[in-house]
């Protein structure tokens, strides 16, 4: 069911401060900020060849990682993202072995146009994980 590592994501409480260190320090290609009121986050991607790394800070009221960069407030890793074939045929499988999928069950639109769900990091050894549909 699992397949390739898309993203890692790395809560900040900067992009703009977080993407030059990426672009300037260590030399890595970095997109522009894209802003994603829907999931409450700006987005930044940075393209390592075999993966990307995916750089957030919360936009707006009520963001999903408000909480996190609270608890950890010079930033952090928040969360790995799959992918996977058919992300209802994973849904229900993972709900039939009693992992709690995030929100009310159905995927959203990612940040690349893909439908992506969320996994309880209790169920995962206290590691979110995103699921992304290849
Ligand atoms: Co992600």
């Amino acid at each position: 069911m699992l397949g390739r590592l898309n993203h890692v994501a790395l809560a900040v409480p900067d992009l703009a401060a977080a993407t030059a260190a990426y672009r300037d320090t260590l030399g890595a290609r970095v997109t522009a900020q894209q802003a994603l009121p829907e999931h409450g986050v700006t987005v930044v991607f940075i393209d390592v060849g075999n993966t990307r790394i995916e750089l957030l800070e919360p936009l707006g009221e009520g963001s999903p990682i408000t909480a996190f960069l609270e608890k950890n407030p010079s930033g952090g890793m928040h969360h790995v993202c799959y992918e996977v074939d058919d992300i209802l045929a994973a849904r229900d499988r993972l709900k039939a072995s009693g992992a709690r999928v995030l929100g009310d069950g159905n995927p959203r639109t990612g940040a690349h146009g893909k439908p992506v769900l969320f996994l309880h990091p209790k169920d995962f050894f206290g590691t979110l994980v995103e699921l992304e549909q290849a």
